[in-house]
């Protein structure tokens, strides 16, 4: 059984995709053992609750500096033992000391086709923007394993998303979220967990 730590800060839709892929059989072999939010009015915390999942919120602002609340976001993952760390709309920088503890251990959705798009500033709604004001007519998701840079780690699947000469970034985020996000992350789930997938001098491979 691979036991899974979910990471959120906002509405919780790609924690809803994984959540019901473990219930739908589609990620086998597969526990979510906790959900943990920055962000206390997280609608992810009470999707997580709904399902009976322990979920709990450890924010920044409970903390007099960066390096205390490092410590106990770290502290709280080591206690709940994963096997693999998701980051489902997680918008905190990961402490290098997490990324030591779990090498390779944790990955993460972003809502563009890495190396587009992506790096400081490029979360959430302002990928999209950054696509739409740029004009390119493909964006798509990527999950990738995380490493020490900002979004430069081995990338797991990616799933190409046509943008629309009248998109919105709202109604582009709803794509891209519909069409790769939701699917994408609990396939990357499910071929972990059943072992599929190997790192070689910083490439995935999928057998
Ligand atoms: C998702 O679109 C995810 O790809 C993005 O935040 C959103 C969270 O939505 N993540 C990033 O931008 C990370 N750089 P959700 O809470 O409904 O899953």
């Amino acid at each position: 059984m691979l036991k899974v730590l979910v990471c959120v800060s906002g509405g919780g839709t790609n924690l809803q995709a994984v959540m019901d892929a473990v219930d739908a059989g589609e990620i086998k072999n597969t526990e979510i053992i906790g959900v943990i939010s920055n962000n206390k009015n997280a609608f992810a915390l009470e999707r997580a609750r709904k399902k009976g999942i322990d979920a709990l919120c450890i924010s920044p602002k409970d903390f007099p500096d960066r390096e205390t609340f490092n410590q106990a976001l770290l502290e709280t993952v080591k206690e709940k033992n994963p096997d693999l760390i998701v980051l489902a709309g997680f918008l905190v920088a990961i402490p290098p000391a997490m990324i030591e503890a779990f090498p390779n251990r944790i990955i993460n959705i972003h809502p563009s086709l890495i190396p587009s798009f992506c790096g400081v500033g490029y979360y959430g709604l302002h990928v999209h923007e950054a696509v739409l004001a740029r004009g390119v007519k493909v964006t798509g998701a990527t999950v990738h394993f995380v490493d020490s840079g900002m979004d430069t780690g081995p990338i797991l699947l990616q799933k190409a998303v046509e943008v629309k000469q009248d998109d919105t970034p709202k109604t582009l985020q709803q794509r891209v979220m519909e069409e790769a996000e939701w699917k994408i992350l609990p396939k990357a789930i499910d071929l972990i967990a059943q072992g599929k997938v190997t790192i070689t001098e910083g490439k995935v491979n999928i057998q």
